[in-house]
């Protein structure tokens, strides 16, 4: 089984929110669960075996994806990225340092659930980050990109990881659709700068409204 967007997209919409695992969940942050279990139906068919996250927070979508991949027989490598520091929220010093103690707590109980899986957690910025990954030689399968979501930092993130994707390779924009978006304005911005820069070329994408609203590529 493999993954097409434009084929298989009616097939993981889905009202049946993701069952996540009893962490130590502080903040509701995170992905929300009907996304999650869209992004769950998506993976077992996908099977990527390189995968990237920027914007780690408390693990929420490390569980998801590191079960979706074991679930499938899938050994694969889930590289995600954070640096406690998220510039639209308001948190001090010490919410940051206990979202570090969580998030460390949660991403080993998942990496010890899920042996196939091997987890790698980058403590740093994503602009800094990823390009180092890219230069070490990393292509990617699906990018999860979850961290920020203000015009600048999308565009800075994709045009970085645009070059090492895959074909076939699955990129979700989380938090950002082609809607008018009061809390993440820049949202349709982005995703029209996508369709006109990247859309003729090699990318299809779809845009939902569901959950917390995504907008979803593929590489043709
Ligand atoms: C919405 S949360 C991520 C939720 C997570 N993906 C999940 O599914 O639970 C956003 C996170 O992105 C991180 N972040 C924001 N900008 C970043 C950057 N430039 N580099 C790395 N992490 C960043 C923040 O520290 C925050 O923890």
């Amino acid at each position: 089984m493999s993954f097409s967007l434009s084929k298989d997209w009616e097939k993981i919409q889905t009202d049946q929110p993701f069952n996540t695992f009893p962490g130590q969940w502080k903040y509701k942050w995170g992905i929300h669960p009907i996304n999650a279990q869209m992004m769950y139906n998506a993976l077992v068919m996908h099977k990527p075996i390189c995968i990237v996250e920027t914007g780690t927070f408390e693990g929420h979508g490390v569980y998801v994806m590191a079960k979706a991949l074991s679930d499938a027989h899938t050994q694969c490598t889930i590289h995600t990225i954070d640096f406690d520091g998220d510039p639209l929220t308001k948190e001090d010093d010490a919410s940051w340092k206990e979202l570090r103690d969580i998030r460390n707590s949660n991403l080993q109980r998942i990496q010890n659930l899920f042996p196939l899986i091997t987890i790698h957690f980058h403590d740093g910025d994503s602009r800094e980050v990823l390009p180092n990954l890219i230069q070490q030689g990393l292509k990617w399968d699906f990018f999860f990109q979850d961290s920020m979501h203000f015009l600048e930092g999308i565009v800075k993130e994709w045009e970085i990881m645009k070059e090492a994707a895959n074909t076939n390779a699955v990129v979700v924009f989380d938090d950002i659709s082609l809607s008018e978006n009061l809390k993440h304005p820049d949202a349709p911005i982005f995703c029209n700068h996508f369709i006109t820069s990247d859309f003729e070329n090699q990318w299809c994408y779809r845009s939902t409204d569901t959950g917390h609203r995504q907008f979803w590529a593929q590489k043709k």
